[in-house]
């Protein structure tokens, strides 16, 4: 992508515009009573001279009382612009930061999970939240304020030279000292920022790292080596923010220096003129307004072209994300003719996290509807890469995955929600409720998540909670233990009703004893379902159908229990290790 180059900003602006598209009319309208809120207030010195003027030529106070009514109506319809015009913004930056932020997140929800995979939760909230926020501003506030100043700068000239030139040129003559300093300031507070948002993302990642490092901290004893990693940020954060107040201090102070001695050479100058009768006490008087006028925006254009660049940062960042293509490709409108019978086929299966390097190699099965089929194999074999794949978390590159005959990238998104249930090997719990976890927000009876917790051998824990089902369970289910956040992603796998259930290491945390009955249970609410379950326990999967032994993403063997046993391959010396250690127990 195009960036950082002038060229860029015009495009990036380019870009933003369709997402304006709705909301151009309302941005004209502002950008017009902009127009009048910075230029009716050069009325005020205009107005002033001709009452000086006209006092100084003895003249009449109904005309002053005229001009009083003229200069009143100025400043309300000043005053009245601001209004509207703010309110104008607000509307444009709200429908604005809505489509984007629409735009966006439609954009990250169609990825495959290596988007999330690639970069850390923070940055991508970080692009979500605040840097659609400063896009949005770009086009409302920014550009439109950048252009007030401008205006109000090229006005003020153009009216101070048409009034007196010489002592126009009095003024002028600061101009280029004062833009002079506000560029060496820009630069300054521009590296000065980039400087504190990198001290203050290492400030947050090292806070991020000790909270939810909390256990680890404790068990090793790193408190202390924390306690000074973390002073040592606070203390770079602390030296960036000072260096940028210090660049404040001295730019302000500059800055009035600088208009004081314009005031001050302005009335040496105009003195001298009024004295010779070049220049009347009304054009002084006018001069002096004119020139507050005329400085306030050089004071405020530093801020707004930071604003501008800062926003411009963020809208590349945010296009960035746009810009990334999804890993996943779009899905289908495919819908299954009845209800799923749950027949799943992998065909000639290839993928790798990275396409160089498949972790996962020319992988075919098929499952029955109804019947059972086993993973197992050796960790890091692939075993979880194919249930991801089966959820379609990432596409193959090569092959397919079809379920009753339609392939996953054909089926519509909820279609396979439908068809298929999962339950993870790090079961993952959203902040909600227990019953929130389990029903995903689908309308299903309380009574019936009751029953199926209960039967799930949760009840104890429901009875011994205080709001029994809508109690809390924490951030990533925190308030509960392993095995009973596995046991709830199991109830949340059945309450889905799904036609094929995937199991990944599914009962890993649970005791023996529930996990027959969970096997029982599933078995009486499911009936015979298609199921893919993965484990390393090989006991837990004797009675497959068939069972499949992974290496290196690879099928090496398959068949059902007595069958591998008999091949005496790496199924059996499995089976022979796992059974010596039960009985070294
Ligand atoms: N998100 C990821 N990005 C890159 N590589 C990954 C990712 N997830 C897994 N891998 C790699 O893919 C390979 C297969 O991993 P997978 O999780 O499928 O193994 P597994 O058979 O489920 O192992 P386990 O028995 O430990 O659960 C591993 O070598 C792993 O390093
Ligand atoms: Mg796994």
């Amino acid at each position: 992508m195009n960036t950082g180059t002038k060229n860029g900003d015009a495009s990036l602006i380019r870009r933003l515009w369709p997402f304006a598209r709705d909301v151009r009319l309302l941005l004209g309208a502002a950008a017009v009573l902009m127009v009048c809120e910075e230029l009716l207030p050069f009325a005020g010195p205009h107005l002033l001279r001709k009452v000086i003027d006209h006092l100084e030529a003895g003249g009449d106070l109904g005309r002053i009382h005229q001009l009083a009514l003229v200069f009143l109506s100025t400043i309300a319809g000043a005053a009245l612009a601001g209004f509207l015009r703010a309110v104008a913004i607000e509307n444009v930056s709200a429908r604005i930061v809505h489509v984007l932020r629409t735009t966006l997140w439609k954009h990250v929800q169609s990825q495959g999970m290596s988007f999330f995979h690639k970069r850390p939760l923070g940055e991508l909230m970080t692009r979500l939240n605040n840097d659609v926020d400063s896009v949005n501003r770009l086009l409302s506030e920014v550009v439109l304020d950048l252009s007030g100043s401008i205006l109000m700068i090229v006005f003020g000239s153009t009216y101070m030279l048409l009034v007196d030139w010489r002592l126009a040129l009095c003024c002028l003559a600061f101009l280029p000292p004062m833009l002079v300093v506000t560029h060496v300031f820009r630069v300054q507070v521009r590296d000065s920022n980039r400087d504190i948002r990198q001290k203050l993302s290492h400030l947050n990642t090292s806070l991020q790292e000790n909270l939810s490092g909390s256990a680890l901290v404790r068990i090793f004893g790193l408190e202390k080596r924390r306690i000074a990693e973390f002073a040592t940020s606070n203390a770079g954060y602390r030296a960036a923010w000072y260096h940028n107040v210090s660049c404040y201090a001295y730019y302000f102070p500059v800055m009035n220096l600088l208009t004081e001695l314009a005031t001050a050479l302005l009335f040496l100058v105009g003195t001298l003129l009024f004295m010779r009768d070049m220049a009347s006490l009304g054009t002084l008087a006018a001069f002096s307004w004119t020139m507050g006028l005329f400085f306030r925006p050089l004071r405020e254009l530093s801020d707004r072209i930071t604003n501008l660049q800062q926003s411009l940062t963020a809208a590349e960042r945010v296009f960035a994300v746009l810009d990334e293509a999804t890993s996943v490709a779009t899905s289908g409108d495919a819908r299954f003719p009845g209800a799923p019978s749950g027949r799943v086929e992998f065909r000639d299966v290839t993928f790798g996290y990275d396409p160089a390097h498949p972790v996962v190699k020319n992988v075919s099965f098929t499952i029955e509807p109804g019947r059972t089929t086993a993973l197992v194999g050796a960790t890091g074999s692939g075993k979880s890469t194919l249930a991801a794949l089966l959820s379609r978390f990432h596409d193959p590159q090569g092959g397919g995955i079809l379920v009753d005959g339609i392939d996953l990238r054909d089926l519509e998104r909820d279609e396979r929600g439908r068809a298929l249930g999962l339950v993870m090997q790090e079961p993952y719990l959203f902040p909600g409720s227990i019953l929130e976890n389990v029903t995903l927000g689908r309308d299903v009876p309380r009574e019936r998540v009751g029953g199926l917790l209960r039967e799930m051998r949760l009840g104890e824990l429901l009875d011994g909670l205080p709001d029994g089902m809508d109690t809390p369970v924490g951030e990533r289910g925190a308030r509960l233990s392993t095995g009973q956040r596995q046991l709830l992603s199991f109830a949340r796998a059945l309450c889905q009703d799904p036609a094929v259930l995937v199991l990944d290491e599914a009962t890993a945390s649970i005791d023996s004893q529930s996990e027959e009955a969970i096997q029982e249970v599933t078995h009486r609410l499911l009936g015979e379902r298609t199921t893919l379950v993965i484990a390393h326990r090989l006991a837990t999967v004797r009675d497959a159908d068939e069972i499949l032994v992974l290496a290196h993403g690879e099928v090496r063997e398959r068949g059902t229990h007595t069958g591998l046993l008999e091949r005496q391959g790496l199924y059996a010396r499995l089976w022979s290790l796992q059974a010596g250690m039960q009985a070294g127990n």
